[in-house]
């Protein structure tokens, strides 16, 4: 059986005291563990995050990770520097990050691979456009943003990574993917990665996002291939966000 896993995505939202209130009120109401847990904060909230987290089941994530491990990389934050502040995971090749930061699969690879070098659990983020999906084409983007990573890290590296399907018509856009178009384009992935490597298949979990909120969590997470959320907009207030964490 796996286990659930349910991850906030802070994106570029609030101050440092909301970034302490909204952590503080996550841990305050987080009552079994269930399943895991994360939040991806920030860069700059990481240090006072990773201090408030301390002795919780509530972990700690970022939202992207350099392509490369060190040097004259402007702006770039290393998985090294994220490990120093307790990160189990990092997100790679988020939409957002490739629609607007020029993110390619290539470099997405690459960072999967950098956190990986560090110990910290890359989020490979896939998923269509509209347009791609109209166009009959969300098998061929998934399995070529897949391959890129298959190929440079090799399957066995999905032992030690998590996966977010994430239709980019979802995401922010209040119209969730259905139960079932989530869960066929979740088994599509479960089956690629099985035609490499059973084990590994069974085994990881594959996160569902896009304008997944309290209501529509629990029919989501009721899908056979679905293992938990990566949360946006309804992780920036800890009571819809711990209502989706305890619909798993
Ligand atoms: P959303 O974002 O829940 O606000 O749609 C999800 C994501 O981008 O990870």
């Amino acid at each position: 059986m796996r286990r659930s896993l349910v991850v906030g995505n802070w994106k570029m939202n609030g101050t440092l005291a909301s970034a302490e209130s909204l952590a503080k009120g996550i841990i305050a109401g987080l009552g079994e563990n269930n399943a895991d847990i994360a939040i991806c904060v920030p860069y700059v909230h990481l240090p006072r995050v990773s201090e408030l987290v301390k002795g919780s089941f509530l972990a700690l994530g970022a939202q992207n990770v350099a392509d490369k491990a060190s040097g004259a990389y402007t702006g770039e934050i290393s998985a090294a520097m994220l490990s120093e502040f307790e990160c189990k995971y990092a997100l790679v090749g988020h939409s957002e990050r490739r629609s607007y930061y020029g993110d390619t699969d290539e470099s997405v690879a690459a960072r999967f691979c950098q956190a990986q070098e560090h110990n910290i659990i890359p989020v490979l983020c896939v998923g269509e456009t509209l347009e791609q999906r109209e166009q009959d084409q969300t098998f061929a983007v998934i399995n070529a943003q897949l391959d890129a990573v298959i190929n440079l890290a090799g399957i066995a590296a999905f032992s030690a990574a998590v996966i977010a399907y994430e239709p980019v018509w979802a995401i922010g856009t209040g119209k969730t993917a259905t139960d079932e178009q989530a869960q066929e384009v979740h088994h599509y992935i479960r089956q690629y990665v099985a035609a490499k490597d059973q084990v590994i298949a069974d085994k990881i979990q594959i996160l569902y996002g896009g304008s997944a909120k309290p209501d529509n969590a629990k029919g989501l997470f009721a899908m056979p291939d679905i293992d938990g959320g990566l949360i946006g907009g309804a992780s920036l207030d800890a009571e819809s966000f711990l209502k989706i964490y305890q619909s798993i």
